[in-house]
């Protein structure tokens, strides 16, 4: 049977690579290099596109339910999970607006909050919850699952070649 959080681990992979244009984004910032507009609301539509709308929103909807449905030992882990979600799509909505007032030192403030939340957060779901999640899913239900997941994989937010496209235009910029 196939690791039903085996799409979600990849997008993981994919966020991964984003936080390092996040910290190039920071340094250049903090030396006072300005940034092209496209660049910076390629970073916005990821986050809010790609990390919300499309991952976060599979997680809460068919990894999260679970998660509670295994009782009180995981709810703690669970209500942490709820929490980064929150915490990354509040940081979200401070970063979009640093960017618009131009404040320097909240924008520097907020890409390292975001880094480190968006880190620590994928941690704890590939190494504790994603492996309860396999643990203790039936493979019909991980049958069920899968398809679910894939269904709403059709979504625009969801497209991976233009998650890769934007991934791949954000480093061209790293490259100069
Ligand atoms: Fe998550
Ligand atoms: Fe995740």
């Amino acid at each position: 049977m196939e690791a039903v959080t085996l799409g979600l681990q990849e997008e993981h992979v994919l966020i991964e690579r984003f936080t390092t244009v996040l910290e190039w984004t920071r340094t250049r910032v903090e030396s006072g290099i300005g940034l092209d507009e496209d660049f910076i609301s390629s970073q916005l539509s990821f986050l809010r596109d790609f990390v919300i709308s499309c991952h976060f929103a599979k997680e809460e909807l068919y990894v999260f339910p679970k998660l509670r449905a295994l009782g009180d030992d995981i709810k703690s882990l669970e209500l942490e999970l709820e929490e980064d979600h929150n915490a990354i799509r509040a940081l979200t909505d401070k970063l979009k607006a640093a960017w618009e007032t131009g404040d320097v030192s909240l924008i520097d403030a907020v890409l390292g909050d975001l880094v480190k939340r968006l880190l620590s957060h994928q941690e704890k779901e590939n190494s504790v919850a994603f492996a309860y999640v396999e643990m203790y899913t039936s493979d019909n239900e991980k049958s069920q699952l899968l398809n679910e997941l894939r269904l709403f994989d059709a979504k625009p937010e969801c497209n991976k070649a233009s998650v890769e496209r934007q991934l791949n235009y954000m480093f061209s910029v790293m490259e100069g």
